[in-house]
C-alpha cells in the first residue's frame, strides 16, 4: 500500500516535518520544479497539507480527493479558503495561544523602538554622525494612550505590557470584551484619542483596509502606527502617503500587503521601523508551534479529538 503523504507547502517549523516523516511521506513542494505535476502524481495519497502563510485555495482541495486536514502553522488563517474546506468536511487547524507572548513582545519592541528612535540611532552611529552633532529626542510611552485594534489574546497581551510602561489602553473591535479598558465602537474616534494605534486583529475580508488615509488623518501628526496583524489591514499606499507627508509621526511594521515584497519608498523614511513578519519567530515558540501542527495532524488522521481545530 502506498504511504500516506503530507503535502508541505512551506518548510515548517523546527522539527515539524522531521517528526511527521517517521509515519508519512512528505512532499516538500518548494523543492519541486514542477509543483503541479508533483501534486498530481501523489494526489490520491495526500491526506494532509501543512502550510505557514502559503494560501490553500479551493482548486488545490479539488485536486486532492483524500485530503482530511489543512494544518496551518500560524494563528492567522485568512489565507485558507474555509468555506471550501467546510464544504468538503476538511479539518482546518491553526496554532493559537502558543505564540501570544512572543507576538505581543514584538509589538511592544517595535513600538518602543519607534518611539525611542533606536533604528535611527543605530544608523546615526554607523554613519559616523555622533561625533558631529546631537541626536534628536524620542518620545516616552508614559501617560500616552495606546489604541488597540483587535482585543483578542494578542491584543490583551500587548495591553498588559503597555500598562507596565505607563500607557493608557483603549480598544476597538467587533465586540466588547471583558477587559478593563475603554471600548470604542468607532475606529476614527479611537484614532483621534490614540498616541499609538496598534493593530492586532485578524486579517481577512472583515478587516481589509480598515486603516486608510482617513483613519491615519484622525491618528494625526503626533500619532504612531504599529502593525503586527496582517498587511491587508492597512491600505499600504495610503500609509506611504501619510508617512511621507508627516500626516502621522511614524510607523513600525512587521507585516505588509504583498510579502515578502516591501515598497522601496519605506526604505528612505527615517520615521519607519521594519521587521520581516517575525511576530512568533523565536526558536522556542516555533518549536512549540511545530509540535502543535504535528499533534493536530496525528489526532485528525487517527480519528481523535483535534487539539486546535477551527470551528468552520
Ligand atoms: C503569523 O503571522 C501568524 O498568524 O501566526
Amino acid at each position: 500500500m502506498a504511504t500516506k503523504t503530507i503535502l508541505a507547502l512551506t518548510p515548517g517549523h523546527p522539527g515539524q516535518l522531521e517528526k511527521l516523516e517517521k509515519d508519512f511521506t512528505i512532499l516538500r513542494l518548494w523543492k519541486e520544479r514542477e509543483a503541479e505535476a508533483a501534486i498530481a502524481e501523489q494526489a490520491n495519497n495526500i491526506v494532509a497539507i501543512t502550510t505557514y502563510l502559503a494560501p490553500v485555495r479551493e482548486v488545490l482541495m479539488d485536486a486532492l480527493p483524500n485530503l482530511e486536514i489543512i494544518a496551518v502553522g500560524a494563528v492567522g488563517y485568512d489565507h485558507i479558503d474555509l468555506e471550501a474546506a467546510a464544504k468538503r468536511r476538511i479539518t482546518v487547524t491553526n496554532t493559537p495561544d502558543v505564540l501570544t507572548d512572543d507576538t505581543a513582545d514584538l509589538g511592544v519592541t517595535l513600538m518602543l523602538t519607534l518611539l525611542r528612535r533606536v533604528v535611527e540611532g543605530d544608523a546615526f552611529i554607523r554613519a559616523g554622525l555622533w561625533t558631529q552633532k546631537g541626536f534628536p529626542l524620542g518620545r516616552s510611552p508614559r501617560e500616552k494612550t495606546l489604541g488597540i485594534v483587535g482585543m483578542g489574546a494578542i491584543g490583551q497581551a500587548f495591553a498588559k505590557r503597555a500598562e507596565a510602561f505607563g500607557m493608557h489602553v483603549i480598544y476597538h473591535g467587533p465586540n466588547i470584551k471583558d477587559v478593563p479598558y475603554v471600548y470604542y465602537d468607532d475606529l476614527a474616534e479611537m484614532a483621534v484619542k490614540s498616541d499609538v494605534l496598534a493593530l492586532t486583529c485578524p486579517g481577512g475580508a472583515a478587516t481589509r483596509h480598515l486603516i486608510d488615509y482617513n483613519i491615519l488623518g484622525h491618528l494625526g501628526a503626533n500619532g504612531y502606527l504599529v502593525n503586527i496583524a496582517r498587511g491587508s489591514v492597512v491600505k499600504q499606499d495610503d500609509l506611504l502617503v501619510a508617512l511621507s507627508n508627516r500626516i502621522i509621526a511614524g510607523a513600525a511594521l512587521d507585516v505588509y500587503e504583498n510579502e515578502p515584497n516591501v515598497p522601496d519608498a519605506f526604505f528612505v523614511m527615517d520615521n519607519v521601523v521594519l521587521s520581516p513578519h517575525i511576530g512568533s519567530a523565536t526558536l522556542e515558540t516555533r518549536r512549540v508551534m511545530g509540535e502543535l501542527v504535528v499533534a493536530n495532524i496525528l489526532a485528525c488522521l487517527n480519528g481523535e479529538k483535534v487539539p486546535s481545530a477551527l470551528k468552520i
